[in-house]
């Protein structure tokens, strides 16, 4: 990677149709992150954040512009190239959590283990692992459904961190969450960019989400606003 630049957005745009009227998401968008850093996306609702999250998450591609992740043009890849980059490169967190209901929070975290295609005791000892990292581990037979909120986030969190992807994608983490679970989350997440490196890119309309990230970019009807 050239200096450190690890996600780099170019003139990126981003508009859909709906029937005859076009919504702008994002206007030529320019961003740069650089590896190990920890920035917060706020802004009203409508204004782009989670557009410009999923264009990062290679979840969704600009009409316009240039996605750049380590070097790589994410931008013209196939499905087969954009999952990879998803799989590799990316832990999502998301406010819904999105957890499988009829799945054990140890099956949930091990899931996306690209070791768990083929039945692996390293994929079982890395399940434990993250499940502990996240403080989990005495609900790691629970199913989703007999898990708190919190704790079904940092189950989330768990799995995200499945591959050990170098950048975290969260869209507002804590949105569902009371203050005290909320708190808990982001001293995890805290924990993930300064003890393991991770880059941390966290979408939030919570000002506290805010004040902790490093950076803070605003985004207003589609634009970063200066
Ligand atoms: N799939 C879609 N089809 C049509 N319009 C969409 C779609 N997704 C988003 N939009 C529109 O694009 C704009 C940006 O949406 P986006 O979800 O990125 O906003 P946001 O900043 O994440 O808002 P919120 O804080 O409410 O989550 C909005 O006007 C929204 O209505
Ligand atoms: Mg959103």
């Amino acid at each position: 990677m050239v200096n450190d630049l690890q996600i780099e957005l170019r003139n990126v745009s981003r508009t859909y149709r709906m029937g005859n009227s076009l919504v702008r998401a994002l206007r030529e968008v320019d961003l740069q992150v650089k590896k190990g850093e920890h920035i917060s996306i706020i802004g009203p609702s409508g204004s782009g954040k989670t557009t410009l999250l999923n264009i990062i998450g290679a979840l969704d591609r600009p009409d316009s512009g240039r996605v750049i992740v380590e070097d790589t043009d994410i931008t013209d890849l196939g499905e087969s190239g954009r999952s990879r980059i998803r799989l590799e490169k990316f832990g999502f967190i998301f406010q819904q959590f999105y957890l499988i209901p009829s799945l054990t929070a140890f099956q949930n975290v091990m899931l996306p283990m690209k070791e768990s295609r083929v039945f692996s005791r390293n994929a079982r000892k890395r399940t434990r692992e993250l499940l502990e990292t996240v403080g989990i581990s005495h609900r790691a037979h629970h199913l989703p459904s007999q898990l708190s909120g919190g704790e079904q986030q940092m189950v989330a969190i768990a799995r995200a961190l499945a591959n050990d992807p170098p950048i975290i994608l969260a869209d507002e983490p804590t949105g569902e969450l009371d203050s005290e679970n909320s708190r808990r989350i982001l001293d995890i997440m805290k924990g993930l960019n300064r003890d393991m490196g991770k880059t941390l890119v966290v979408v939030t309309h919570d000002p506290e989400v805010s004040r902790r990230a490093k950076r803070s970019i605003r985004m207003a009807d589609g634009r970063i606003s200066k």
